[in-house]
């Protein structure tokens, strides 16, 4: 190993090969504090030849590489194993935007880059980038890309992977691949692109990438509303569809009891709807016309929603501050339940047409098997993505809780998400959290093909071993 560390200091300076205990213990506990690994060092390298270099010398010593961005991810991807053999590969300095073409409508940029700072940048040159997500100041390009981040701009850009028009990745031989191009199209045989995209780190190193732009709306307005039941709100998102169509940029739902977890840890961000409603609609439509056109639109939506029994009640935000502060009344349910302790998420997706049916029966199995547990289901319903989060029973030390409970609670919602031909992880991936559930539910053909790929492009199983896939 000494071998190894001296070897790295030939092409990386000493400062940025971490190996004391205290230099290297903000890097080994993820966001949620529900993994903490070891590492035999923590590399910072700033550019994508030292990357190339690191893995290089890793494939030589049988070294296993861990590549982080923001360490925000939910699945434990980027934390290492207890072993205390793996390296992390922290891309934080790799932090430049390399251009942005206005013609193109593209930023190029490396994977180091912060999101909220991305989407800054292109503010400032006069577009949007819609990529956007709680953890925006802290999560990095590279990061999104690995774990196909999606967020609440999905319904109407899509997600990282559709964002992404090229891709440049070290290779876990150490070699740079160039798909550093604007294209929006390229049908040269397989896509290379999409193949690492959304594996975690477990077959490449994401050095930079080619993202969209898209125009800077003129105007855009938020309302939150109420509905009593799930029909209702499918009904209300398909309204929303057919009357302003792409003008429709987000659609969020909060249950009831989500909402009330975030009134306890922060009181200032009470629904503003009355009563605390089953379900509160966030919606959000952009307008490139006129503030006037998106408005009138907005109340003639809300009108025929309230005329047809689809919502109960109604609040538009005036300003942006009152738009802001709708936001973030969704974005801290995540927050509350960090506040709150341990809990158990479930990150998936329902077809909408199944959506009904799969909250009512789930949430009567879960009351009926786990009397007093607290169903914290939110998302971006829009997507059909539901984060479907189980508390403890109030009073109930969460430790104990899952220790008690967590297979059983799991089996029961992925067994309800594969009755309605869901998937298990709709955003935030898989990393060592859900190894054997995706084992379990991904099916054998898909399985098999997933370790083939990985066996192809990583044979010496040095990137991310035991993410995602085991071989
Ligand atoms: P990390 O956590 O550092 O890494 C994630 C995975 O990608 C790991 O497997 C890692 O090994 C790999 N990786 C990282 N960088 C690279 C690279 N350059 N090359 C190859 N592999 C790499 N996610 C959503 O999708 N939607 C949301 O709405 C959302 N909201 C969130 C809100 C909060 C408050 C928090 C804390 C998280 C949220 N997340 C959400 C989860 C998380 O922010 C995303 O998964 C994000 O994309 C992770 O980015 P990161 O830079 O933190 O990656
Ligand atoms: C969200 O949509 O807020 C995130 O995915 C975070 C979460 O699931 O808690
Ligand atoms: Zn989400």
């Amino acid at each position: 190993m000494q071998d190894f560390i001296q070897q790295l200091s030939t092409f990386l300076n000493q400062k940025y090969i971490l190996t004391q205990d205290a230099d290297k213990a903000p890097y080994l506990t993820d966001w949620r504090k529900r993994f903490t690994g070891k590492a035999l060092a923590v590399l910072l390298p700033s550019t994508s030849a030292e990357v190339a270099e690191i893995i290089k010398l890793c494939a030589k010593h049988h070294i296993a590489v861990v590549p982080q961005g923001g360490h925000t991810g939910f699945c434990g991807g980027a934390t290492p194993d207890n072993s205390g053999t793996q390296i992390i590969l922290n891309l934080k300095r790799m932090n430049q935007i390399r251009e942005i073409d206005k013609a193109n409508q593209t930023i190029t940029l490396e994977a180091g880059c912060i999101l909220q700072a991305v989407q800054t940048t292109a503010a400032e040159n006069g577009f949007l980038f819609p990529l956007s997500l709680g953890a925006e100041g802290s999560c990095m390009i590279g990061g999104n890309l690995a774990t196909n981040a999606g967020g609440t701009n999905v319904l109407r850009y899509g997600n990282a992977r559709d964002l992404c028009l090229g891709l440049e990745v070290v290779t876990a031989k150490g070699e740079i691949w160039n798909g550093i191009k604007g294209l929006r199209k390229d049908n040269t045989g397989y896509d290379l692109r999409d193949l690492f995209i959304g594996s975690e780190g477990t077959l490449g190193i994401i050095t930079a990438a080619v993202m969209k732009l898209y125009p800077l709306p003129i105007s855009q307005w938020t309302t939150l509303v109420a509905c009593d039941n799930i029909a209702s709100t499918i009904a209300l998102l398909n309204l929303f569809q057919k009357r302003a169509s792409a003008l429709l940029t987000g659609f969020e739902m909060m249950t009831c009891e989500s909402l009330t977890l975030n009134e306890k840890h922060f009181p200032h961000m009470a629904n503003p709807l009355q009563g605390n409603p089953p379900y509160t609609i966030l919606i959000e439509l952009s307008d490139h016309e006129s503030e006037a056109h998106v408005r009138q639109l907005l109340e003639a939506i809300l009108e025929e929603a309230f005329e047809t029994q689809t919502i109960t009640d109604a609040v538009i935000a005036t300003n942006l501050s009152q738009a802001n502060a709708f936001w973030h009344m969704r974005e801290h349910i995540t927050l509350a339940q960090a506040e709150e302790g341990a809990n158990l998420k479930h990150d998936i997706t329902i077809p909408l047409s199944s959506l009904d049916r799969f909250i009512q029966e789930t949430d009567a199995l879960m009351k009926e098997r786990f009397p007093g547990v607290r169903i914290i289901n939110f998302g971006h319903l829009g997507d059909g993505n539901l984060h479907y989060n189980i508390a403890p029973p109030l009073g109930m030390d969460p430790k104990t809780f899952n220790e008690m409970n967590e297979k059983q609670i799991h089996e029961l919602i992925y067994g309800q998400v594969e009755c309605c031909q869901g998937s298990i992880s709709a955003e935030h991936g898989v990393g060592q959290l859900k190894l054997d559930d995706l084992r379990a539910h991904k099916g054998e053909v898909a399985h098999d093909l997933m370790k083939t790929l990985k066996r192809a492009l990583d044979p010496q199983n040095i990137l991310n071993p035991h993410k995602v896939v085991s071989i």
